[in-house]
This record gives structure tokens, sequence and C-alpha cells, in this order.
């Protein structure tokens, strides 16, 4: 059989995104020298709390990193470096770290980082729209990122967006602008639509004083006054997901509506499980 050429990307590999080739005419990297090295004490700070947190310190380059992003506005060659000093870890390191995960960016990019949900929950109530507005209404403005994020995990308030980790929805299309002001100014972003404002279930959460969300009062009056002695009973909401759970026509559920539990699989050289060695 003829020898079929085997395509590559333009950085000679069959594998997109190793974009970077290691130089090999470089030396290895060392560690940097704390002595030569000057850390903001705050950042300082910050990373040794965070490795006092882990057995092994690597564990805290992730937040690490973050801390100094945040000081320098994203991962830059000093900011790494300032890490690496205080961690006691090579740059090289702390970049592969960096470069793997979304929300540490390893080119300057705008200071305020405005992540649209873009995933099945969002998109469904105009995630994607939304996305496009706020990209249309921002514009080239260098000091404002916006980008298109898989789930952020609060699917509840979709179509959501995070502002620098503050985290508001539903954000309605008449609302845009108004946040993107807010954005630019650097103001609580849609302070009545914060998650974090919202109400819960856990008696020790959100119990400092916010500013209640609206509250559809008409509704909840009416249903008062019919759930008063002697009013008629409530009809069921209207849901367009099927009946409720118990309900006749339900689908049956489950009995044993728990996941099965993962287990590694033993072998002769992992030794008995912990379960086998206890009497
Ligand atoms: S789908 Fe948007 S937060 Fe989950």
């Amino acid at each position: 059989m003829a020898d079929q050429e085997v395509k590559r990307f333009s950085h000679g590999s069959r594998v997109p995104g190793w974009d970077d080739a290691v130089d090999l005419t470089k030396d290895p990297q060392e560690i940097p020298d704390p002595a030569t090295t000057p850390v903001p004490a705050d950042l300082r700070a910050e990373i040794e709390h965070h490795m006092a947190k882990y057995p092994d310190r690597r564990s805290a380059a992730i937040p690490a990193l973050a801390a100094a992003q945040h000081v320098h506005g994203w991962c830059s060659p000093e900011a790494v470096r300032q890490v690496a000093a205080v961690m006691r870890l090579t740059p090289a390191y702390l970049v592969s770290v960096a470069s793997f995960y979304d929300m540490l960016d390893t080119q300057p990019v705008g200071h305020r980082r405005v992540y649209v949900c873009t995933n099945i929950s969002c998109s469904l109530r105009g995630g994607r729209r939304l996305l496009a507005q706020l990209e249309d209404a921002v514009g080239d403005d260098p000091d404002v990122q916006v980008r298109g994020f898989e789930c952020l995990g609060a699917c509840d308030i979709a179509p959501m967006v995070s502002v620098d980790g503050i985290y508001v929805g539903p954000v309605e299309t008449g609302e845009v602008d108004e946040l993107v002001r807010q954005v630019r100014e650097g103001a609580d972003p849609l302070p009545a639509k914060q998650l974090i404002k919202r109400p819960s279930a856990d008696p020790e959460a959100n119990t400092r004083e916010w500013e209640q969300p609206p509250t559809d009062f008409a509704r909840v009056a009416g249903d008062l006054e019919r759930l008063a002695p002697g009013g008629d009973p409530l009809p069921p909401e209207p849901s367009s997901f099927g009946p409720p759970m118990g309900h006749p026509e339900a689908p049956a559920v489950d009995a044993d509506p728990t996941a099965p539990v993962e287990q590694a699989p033993s072998s002769p050289e992992e030794g008995p499980k912990q379960s086998e060695e206890t009497p």
C-alpha cells in the first residue's frame, strides 16, 4: 500500500492545540530565587494561605494562580514567576496548569470578565442571543472580556451571566445596556438579579440584609385569600413538563433512585479492600 501523507497542523503536530512547541535550545527552567523575585506582600500571604491547606503544595497551584491573576490582570510571565518563587515550583509547571484552565488567562485580556453561559439550559432560554448582544454592546472595549462559557452551574437562573464571579440572571434582553454600563463603571451588576441575594433553604445562608428581589405580590395575595378557611383549593400550577411526581399519571419512579456507587476494580496487586481489612 502506498504511503499516505500524514496531515499535520502548521506547528508540525497532528494534534490541534499544541501551538507552543518545546524550545530545546533553552536551558531547563529553574525555580525563581525568592531573594531576587519581589512579590507583593498581600499576594505572598494569600498564596501561602492556600498552600497551608494542602499536604502537597502543588495542590494550591490553581488558587495561587487565580490570586496572581487578580493582582496582575492575567497570568503574565511576571505573575507566574512570583507564584513560582513563593510555591518553590518552576514557572513551566505553573504555565502547564494555567494553560489548561479556561478561567486562567495566559494572554492579556480585559480585566472585567463577563462569562455568558451558552450551555443547554441557558441556550434554551436565549443564552446565545444574550452572548451576541453583550458582544455587540461591549464592542472592542479592551477592558472588558466577553466570552461564551459551558455550564456555570446556575441553570436555575438561565440565561445567566458571570461578571467577575458574580452570578446574575435571568438576564433579559432589555437589561443588556444597563449591565454593560455597570461592568464598565465597576458598579454592582444587576443587584436585584444576583444569585447570592436569592433566598435559600439554608438558614445560615444570606443572613445579610439584601434588597429583596421583586415578588409577584398580586399572585401571592390571591393565593393567600383562597387558602383562607373555606376558600377553594388552589388549582395545580400549569406545567409543560407533564404531571408532577406522585401524580397517578406520572411515570413510575425507580424504587431505588440512588446512583450506583463507583468502586475501583480490585486486583491481587491492590491488596484487600478496606472493608475486608476490618474484622
Ligand atoms: S446551563 Fe447555564 S448555568 Fe447551567
